[in-house]
């Protein structure tokens, strides 16, 4: 960790972040827009590659309306192959340099009927259903607890903040439980009316291990899900990567003007 932490001071002109944004498939123009220093993830000691289509890879520190910000330009996922503490390493990272606020994104299905594409959805809980956990292992009594409480995950404080900037930007939103499963299949229709029943109201393959980590490193959280299509039901028909990373395009405006808006106000 000491070697990643001074390998990116280094290159910053020690850039010391205050908040952190985790930027989902179809979601990183933000930081091509904004951008002090960028360091692809694989120049950094320790990270991993990002390979998903739609992703850059590559961590962005830029100074937005007064604020230090770090985002990833892209995640990691455990469908990749990686290990769960391997996709988690960056929120460990972006915490020794000293983020306080982790906004985390993606892009997800909607299981909750009443959602459409393009739309956004809070994240005001979620399920981990990856079948592991990023905590598993020895634990380092300096970052965290063995076992963490996680009763307050997504910060009220923080889905309060994003509403109230929401309302004022007249962007409609969604709030709901985010379920996590490993992928990198999508659902099968059996799947998708299992999670409904069991709470889920949008559905992905990521953000629960960062979230988990987030939390248990004592990390502000918020969580914005990009709605990219209806989960597969045996009416909405076959579902695409591509179709995915085209809602993400549709819904990239209003996400990126709520993104800043948030981070004027945090
Ligand atoms: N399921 C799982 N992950 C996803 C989906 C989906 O329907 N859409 C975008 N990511």
């Amino acid at each position: 960790m000491q070697t990643t932490v001074d390998f990116i001071r280094e290159r910053t002109n020690n850039f010391k972040p205050e908040i952190g944004i985790i930027l989902g498939s179809g979601l990183g123009e933000l930081a091509d827009e904004y951008c002090d220093y960028a360091i692809p993830y694989t120049e950094i000691p320790n990270f991993i590659k990002s390979t998903v289509q739609g992703h850059k890879g590559r961590l962005v520190f830029a100074e937005i309306n007064n604020k230090k910000i770090v985002m990833m330009q892209g995640r990691n996922h455990f469908y990749e192959g990686h290990s769960m503490s391997e996709i988690t390493y960056p929120v460990k990272v972006m915490k020794a340099l000293g983020v306080k606020t982790l906004i985390l994104t993606n892009a997800a299905g909607a299981v909750n009927e009443n959602f459409k594409p393009a739309d956004l959805m809070i994240i005001t809980d979620h399920i981990n259903n990856m079948g592991t956990n990023p905590l598993i292992g020895p634990n380092d009594s300096t970052l965290g607890e063995r076992f963490p409480d996680m009763t307050e995950v997504y910060k009220k404080s923080l889905i309060e903040l994003a509403e109230n900037c929401a309302s004022k930007l007249k962007i409609s939103l969604q709030k709901g439980v985010y379920w996590a499963n490993s992928g990198p299949s999508y659902e099968t229709p059996a799947e998708i009316k299992m999670i409904r029943k069991l709470g889920g109201d949008a559905v992905g393959m990521s953000t629960v291990p960062e979230a988990t980590v987030a939390n248990y490193c004592g990390l502000d959280v918020l969580g914005i899900s990009c709605i990219t299509n209806a989960a597969s039901s045996e009416t909405s028909g076959k579902l695409s990567h591509e179709e995915v990373i085209e809602a993400a395009n549709i819904a990239k405006a209003k996400f990126k003007s709520l993104i800043l808006e948030i981070i004027t106000n945090l």
